[in-house]
């Protein structure tokens, strides 16, 4: 069957909210606008599209990656690869000297990618070069579907709150092995806030904007009101019928929508080896369609 041609990328449907098995794509070649309009536009009703066999050199990966927009450079730049700092390595692969070859035991907790920053990011791109045969599964989890099935009183009471996303707040207990971050980093990575109801820019949809992992304080409540109030959105945002659950398999590759969406990554067992390259878009947008 043709590859890249619009007619033959077809989606297939992985859970009820999210998700789709896209065939009929190689992206290791270049991509016509007619091919990347559609790979968008499933992207867009999707939010998580997962390509298998996939066979991507560095180069490809970023020039993949590129078609939906600008590329990040992660803050932590120890873990990116030194020849393109774009990509950055997630692994429990070691170097020769016992140092991690990338982010070691990252996102175990619910979260969207660097909520801590003003313009978060807009999507991510991952990679599977190696992986175990069970567990070390990436979960995603629906904002926008948790939002639609809360009761209009609940939807009315957060509809306004204001949260302080923190890159630090519990970011030494969650990351014991890593040193803490230092003064430059801090500077880089400010507390900032956002509305824990984001409307999505593209499709207009509200969805849930939370993080357990880095909302620090809500506008008006107490820091232990705040947490609660997160952890029991985070419960119901993450309940089996708005999650997708992926086990890789070596080439697959997975983009995802961050503006609307938890992830998490789970356990493994450690005597195998997970290694994953991973790239970040840049948000050139509103944060939120009504604050444009
Ligand atoms: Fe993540």
């Amino acid at each position: 069957m043709a590859v890249n041609d619009p007619s033959t990328i077809t989606a297939k449907r992985l859970t009820k909210h999210i998700a789709a098995e896209i065939s009929g794509a190689d992206l290791s070649k270049p991509l016509s606008d007619k091919v990347f309009a559609k790979i968008r536009e499933l992207f867009l009703e999707h939010a998580v599209l997962v390509f298998h066999d996939q066979k991507m050199n560095n180069e490809q990966l970023m020039d993949f990656s590129q078609r939906f927009g600008r590329l990040d450079v992660h803050h932590l730049i120890e873990h990116t690869l030194p020849e393109h700092p774009e990509i950055r390595i997630l692994t429990n692969k070691k170097k020769k000297d016992g140092q991690y070859m990338g982010a070691y035991n990252a996102g175990h907790n619910w979260h969207t990618d660097q909520s801590f920053k003003e313009k978060p990011m807009l999507g991510t791109l991952l990679l599977c070069d190696e992986c175990p045969p069970e567990g070390g599964n990436t979960e995603f989890a629906s904002l926008t579907a948790a939002y639609d099935a809360l009761s209009d009183e609940a939807k009315q009471k957060i509809e306004h709150m204001i949260a302080t996303h923190d890159r630090n707040y519990s970011y030494n207990k969650r990351y014991p092995e890593r040193p803490p971050l230092s003064d430059d980093q801090l500077k880089q990575v400010p507390p900032v806030t956002h509305p824990m109801v984001r409307i999505h820019r593209e499709t207009g949809r509200k969805g849930l904007y939370i993080s357990l992992s880095c909302i620090r304080d809500i506008e008006g409540m107490t820091r232990e009101e705040a947490r609660a109030l997160v952890e029991q959105l985070n419960e119901h945002a993450t309940q089996p019928e708005y999650v997708y659950s992926h086990h890789w398999k070596v080439g697959d590759l997975v983009v995802w929508d961050n503006r609307c969406l938890l992830h998490r990554a789970t356990p493994f067992d450690e005597s195998h080896i997970r290694f994953m390259r991973r790239t970040q878009i840049k948000e050139d947008g509103p944060f939120s369609a009504d604050a444009a």
